[in-house]
């Protein structure tokens, strides 16, 4: 074990966090939650890593999805199913174009906390503090509303082990059973995206009774009927973070404690900061996002400091320059990863860097955007020989309208409709869909490429 303590975040420049007034209020729920159960378990977060590491190689391919943020209003069964059915029928489809298992992630129970792009927020001319997640203050505009809560800590952390027992039960419950595939359509009949996936889940039932004719071993049935299901979230509000830091006792290491896999905003990526000071000493598999401003030096310098042993599946690099701009930003940082000779799981998130205000006013995000920037996240990787890993998306199972587009187009009038979203908006569940099917054709382009260049 090192002499790295989970503390050891305090003594560093901190941003994006609250400051809490009440600092006997803060201590009593740092105690209480330090000494609830932890809500994962060690020997999980290595299984996430080793098929990180699989999605390095391209052996396995990421798909990581959910809210922007999840919210305590929208807490319940039928949403967290929703997210989780969707993300079982888009992992299906990319499994069809990449052929390789595709490893589920979402951005749920955990995925509280918000950095924001400003402190305050003004409406009608008065301004209030920025509201920064369930887990630290109230989305309504009100004065009392944006004061931070160190009690909102603790609802957020029975959310997230809610959240996680379903998940958990669907996932090894029956739910997710791959001759299901079929049940896991969507309602809408009639939708281009809906009808295909019907196809397709055809075609696996075929091919299923077809193995099953064949003789397929009941070991290998079995391991259908289950999938493996992976939480994380950001890791911006360390108080919650670190209370739920433990030593595991197997390898003596310690272990964030609140899901499988953390990540660092884009905001809080200084190399001597206290994010990546809390990220550096946990052993769960850690993703980093980069934006347009991270430069090679800053890089090298965050990869030394959260993967010193170069392990593969350990670092995740979340590019997300927006459309358009990813062929300026990602060849350099690419070309310090090979410099380094660094191990990293390339994925793209093609939502943040494509945030822009409807003509109706909304914070939208038009879906053409997000698959250019998908697209020339393959195209980059195609040229530079690496391996694009996966995808990291802003999505709900609902029937949202907060990003434009798509096959079933929701416009800029739609917005008002259905806008339900905490903090950014979400592909809804027809939009999520369509994008892996999407996906999955430059997954089946590249695997033809690749294939075609092995056997010249
Ligand atoms: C997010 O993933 O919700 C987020 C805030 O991303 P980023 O740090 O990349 O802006
Ligand atoms: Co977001």
């Amino acid at each position: 074990m090192t002499d790295w303590k989970k503390s050891d975040w305090r003594s560093k420049p901190r941003v994006q966090m609250p400051d809490y007034t009440d600092a006997a209020a803060l201590a009593a729920v740092e105690e209480k939650l330090g000494s609830y159960p932890p809500l994962v378990f060690a020997g999980e977060a290595r299984r996430l890593r080793n098929h990180l590491a699989d999605v390095s190689r391209g052996d396995a391919f990421l798909l990581q999805g959910g809210d922007c943020a999840e919210s305590f209003a929208a807490f319940n069964a039928d949403a967290i199913r929703d997210t989780f059915k969707v993300m079982l029928q888009m992992a299906v489809v990319l499994t069809f174009g990449a052929k390789v298992p595709v490893v589920k992630v979402g951005r749920m129970a955990g995925q509280f906390a918000k950095p924001r792009s400003a402190p305050t927020e003004t409406v009608n001319g008065v301004e209030l503090p920025s509201y920064r997640g369930d887990i630290i203050n109230d989305l309504d505009f009100t004065p009392e509303a944006r004061i931070p809560n160190p009690e909102k800590m603790l609802q957020a952390y029975t959310q997230a082990a809610g959240t996680l027992n379903l998940l958990r039960a669907f996932s090894t419950g029956g739910y997710a059973d791959i001759h299901k595939v079929h049940g896991w359509t969507l309602g809408f009949t009639g939708a281009p995206e809906a009808d295909k996936y019907r196809a397709m889940a055809e075609q696996i039932s075929d091919t299923l009774d077809f193995m099953k004719a064949a003789g397929m071993r009941e070991e290998a049935a079995h391991a259908l009927e289950t999938v493996e299901f992976y939480t994380s979230h950001e890791a911006l509000l360390l108080e919650y973070e670190e209370a739920l830091t433990r030593v595991d006792s197997t390898s003596g290491k310690w272990l964030a404690g609140s899901g499988h896999m953390v990540w660092i905003g884009d905001r809080t990526r200084q190399p001597d900061g206290a994010h990546v000071e809390f990220c550096s000493g946990v052993q769960n598999p850690i993703g980093l996002k980069a934006g347009p401003t991270m430069t090679s030096g800053h890089l090298k310098a965050l990869m030394a400091k959260l993967n010193p042993d170069n392990e593969a599946g350990r670092l995740t690099l979340i590019a997300r320059f927006g459309a358009g701009s990813v062929g300026e930003h990602l060849p350099r940082l690419i070309k310090a990863v090979e410099e380094e000779g660094a191990k990293v799981t390339w994925v793209c998130d093609p939502m943040h860097g494509n945030t822009i205000k409807s003509s109706t006013g909304y914070k939208t995000r038009p879906f053409d955007s997000v698959l250019r920037e998908v697209r020339e996240f393959f195209a980059v990787h195609n040229a530079e020989g690496t391996i694009p890993g996966g995808v990291h998306f802003e999505m709900t199972g609902a029937d949202v309208t907060e990003c434009t587009g798509g096959v079933r187009a929701v416009t800029d009038e739609d917005l008002s409709d259905r806008y339900h979203t905490a903090c950014d908006p979400r592909l809804n569940a027809s939009q999520s869909l369509e994008l892996a099917f999407l996906v999955s054709e430059e997954l089946s382009a590249r695997r033809n490429k690749v294939q075609a260049a092995q056997s010249a």
